[in-house]
């Protein structure tokens, strides 16, 4: 009998063997640009700071996309995970903040505020819209413009870790 492992499914920095946890969640068209390039989302919790209520208000294929998500197996779940994020770290397990790199979103400091929770900087990299293919980038507040998207503009994914 021949038995053969899964094998990994990789898209950009992230794996199919990767435990991945999403954190402020748009449309989730992102955690199902994952999710579709694995074929499956059973490593994936996928979390936005919206209630259920808030994200079919505000996202025309928000819905959709956290049923489909369901479909892959995924854990989805709503409302405050960002300031748990660090506990549910595992060892070798990283923290990806993508944002903005110009001024004024350059001010926010995250790397200065993610040495002040023990966190230290492994690496950044540009990130481009492009390498996701599927992903949305929504606003997230101003009620119905929450849908629109926002000019990505310069961004950088940075990949914090334990110190
Ligand atoms: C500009 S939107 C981007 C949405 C999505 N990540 C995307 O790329 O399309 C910012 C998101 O961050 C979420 N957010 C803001 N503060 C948060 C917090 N403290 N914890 C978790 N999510 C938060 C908002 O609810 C909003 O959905």
């Amino acid at each position: 009998m021949i038995v053969m492992e899964d094998s990994e499914i990789r898209i950009r920095h992230y794996s199919s063997k990767h435990k991945i946890l999403l954190v402020g969640e748009g449309d989730f068209s992102f955690s199902l640009c994952l999710a579709s390039a694995f074929g499956s989302a059973t490593n994936i919790t996928a979390t936005s700071l919206d209630s259920e209520d808030e994200l079919s208000k505000k996202y025309m294929d928000a819905m959709v996309n956290v049923s489909m998500l369901a479909r892959f197996g995924c854990d989805v779940q709503h409302e405050g995970f960002l300031e748990n994020a660090k506990e549910m770290l595992e060892e070798n397990g990283e923290i990806h903040i993508t944002h903005k790199t110009t001024y004024p979103f350059s001010d926010w400091e995250i790397e200065r505020l993610a040495k002040a929770e023990g966190l230290k900087l492994a690496k950044e990299s540009k990130f481009e819209r492009s390498h996701y293919p599927g992903y949305n980038n929504k606003r997230g507040s101003g009620g119905r413009e929450s849908d629109k998207y926002f000019p990505v503009g310069e961004c950088s994914t940075l990949m914090f870790i334990q110190k």
